[in-house]
């Protein structure tokens, strides 16, 4: 059973979902691509676009963290690295949300120095109000206000990835939303 006000509807985000994979589509008609799911939080966005994409492409993942509940830690941790042969390919980085943009700024580095031949990144969620670093976002999904949101891959202490649409969250919705 799941419960909780939705921030974005399951329908926006599908409706959203589906204008970015045309985007997508359209900019990278003729080549190929090597989408890349940082998890865990994107894991839920990339299968949903990946699904809509209509040019040729692998998929891998890269799995990080830098978020103890809700503060960024300020430190990147790369649990598992992407295992395709990145040199020459064509990446785009799917993230869930960006935030300070400490996380896909570091992440961006580290695809960068395996000489892809191009570097986009497609954020489900932009969150502008504590921006560290200046970050070019060339996908979004939904530019949010300052709030804390969980669902559709987001999580608050590893819980409520599986909501299938986008909360706020609020310390003592806890026990309100059940993902
Ligand atoms: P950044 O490094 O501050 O840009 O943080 C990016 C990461 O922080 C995201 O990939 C999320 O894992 C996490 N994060 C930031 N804001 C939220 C939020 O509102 N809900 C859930 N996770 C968040
Ligand atoms: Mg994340």
């Amino acid at each position: 059973m799941i419960t909780g006000k939705p921030f974005l509807t399951v329908e926006q985000i599908q409706r959203r979902v589906k204008e970015l994979a045309a985007q997508i589509s359209e900019d990278y008609e003729g080549k190929e691509l090597l989408a890349v799911g940082i998890l865990k939080g994107a894991f839920m966005f990339l299968s949903d676009m990946a699904k809509l994409i209509q040019v040729p492409m692998n998929v891998d993942f890269l799995v990080a963290s830098s978020y103890i509940k809700t503060h960024t830690t300020g430190e990147v941790v790369i649990h598992a690295d992407i295992r395709e042969d990145v040199k020459n390919k064509h990446v785009i980085l799917f993230e869930d949300i960006v935030d300070t943009g400490l996380t896909l700024q570091y992440l961006k580095e580290v695809v960068l120095s395996k000489k892809p031949a191009s570097v986009k990144i497609c954020t489900f969620l932009n969150k502008k109000a504590h921006r560290q670093v200046h970050m070019d976002l060339d996908y979004v999904g939904f530019d949010i206000p300052d709030e804390f949101v969980v669902g559709y891959g987001l999580d608050y202490d590893n819980r409520f990835r599986n909501l299938p649409y986008i909360a706020i969250f609020k310390e003592d919705s806890v026990d309100n939303i059940k993902g």
